[in-house]
C-alpha cells in the first residue's frame, strides 16, 4: 500500500512568529483529530525550519525544505545545502515547484542535480511536474509532464526512484482558484503512474506516492483524493490555516 500524504508548501509566507503559531495550532489540531496514518508535512521558509522541527518533534507532522542547492556546499551566496537543511531537522525537500522552474530557470537537467543530492543525503524529494494552460490547450500535455519525470528522474536506480514523491501540479490550477476536476487529475495521475511503470515496471509504479496540487481545498480534497492514482496532496494557499490544512489531512 503507497503512502498518502499532505504537503503544505507555505511559500514565501508568515514571519518567523506568525509560522510558529501555524504550526502550532497544526500540530495541536492533529493530535486532536487526526486518526489517520497519512503522512502530514509542512514546508516553511527557510528562516523557520529549525524552531518549526522542535514544535512537531514527537508528533505525527514532519518537516521539510521548500528548495535546496545542488552542490554541497561552497560560494553559493543566499543558497542553502541539504546538509543544512537535514542539520535542522527537514526529512523532506520540494523540488522543481513551477514558481522556481519559472522565476529561477531550473531545468530538468538541474532538477536531476538536486534530487541526486537531496537522496544522497537522505532527504525525500517531493518532486513537482505539471503543465501550463497553453500547452494543455494544445494537447501536449502529456508528453510535456512524462519528459519532466523522464529528464529528471529516470537515471535514477528502483531503489532510489521509490523514495520519490511526485507532485503534479497543473500550473494553471496554482493559486488560480481553478483547481483540476477529478477527471483530469485522475488522467494525470494515471499517465504518470503508466510512465514510471514503462521505465520500473508496475510494482515500483504501483509504490509511488503522487500527490496532486494546484487550488486544493477543503471542499474538493475528499473527491480529489478518492481517485484511484491520487494519493494526497501538496497544498499551497490552504496550507497557511490551520483549519483548512487540517481538515485536508483528514480528507482521506
Ligand atoms: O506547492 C503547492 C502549490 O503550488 C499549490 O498552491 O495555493 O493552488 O494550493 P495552491
Amino acid at each position: 500500500m503507497r503512502k498518502k500524504i499532505v504537503a503544505g508548501n507555505w511559500k514565501m509566507n508568515k514571519t518567523f512568529e506568525e509560522g510558529l503559531k501555524l504550526a502550532s495550532e497544526v500540530v495541536n489540531m492533529v493530535k486532536d483529530e487526526v486518526k489517520s496514518d497519512a503522512g502530514i508535512v509542512l514546508c516553511p521558509p527557510f528562516i523557520e525550519l529549525h524552531a518549526v522541527s522542535k514544535l512537531v518533534e514527537g508528533s505525527k507532522v514532519a518537516l521539510g525544505a521548500q528548495n535546496c542547492h545542488s552542490k554541497a556546499s561552497g560560494a553559493f551566496t543566499g543558497e542553502v545545502s541539504v546538509e543544512m537543511l537535514k542539520s535542522v531537522g527537514a526529512g523532506y525537500v520540494i523540488l522543481g515547484h513551477s514558481e522556481r522552474r519559472e522565476y529561477f530557470n531550473e531545468s530538468n537537467q538541474f532538477l536531476a542535480e538536486k534530487v541526486n543530492i537531496s537522496l544522497q543525503n537522505g532527504l525525500t524529494p517531493i518532486f513537482c511536474c505539471g503543465e501550463t494552460l497553453s500547452q494543455r490547450e494544445k494537447g501536449i500535455h502529456l508528453d510535456f509532464v512524462k519528459s519532466q519525470l523522464t529528464e529528471s528522474l529516470f537515471h535514477l536506480s528502483e531503489s532510489d526512484f521509490l523514495k520519490v514523491v511526485i507532485a503534479y501540479e497543473p500550473i494553471w490550477a496554482i493559486g488560480t482558484g481553478v483547481t483540476a476536476t477529478t477527471a483530469q487529475a485522475q488522467e494525470m495521475h494515471a499517465i504518470i503512474r503508466d510512465h514510471i511503470k514503462s521505465k520500473y515496471g508496475a510494482k515500483v509504479a504501483d509504490a509511488t506516492t503522487i500527490l496532486y496540487g494546484g487550488s486544493c481545498k477543503p471542499d474538493n480534497a475528499k473527491e480529489l483524493f478518492a481517485c484511484p492514482d491520487v494519493d494526497g496532496g501538496l497544498i499551497g494557499g490552504a496550507s497557511l490555516k490551520a483549519r483548512d490544512f487540517v481538515d485536508i489531512v483528514k480528507s482521506f
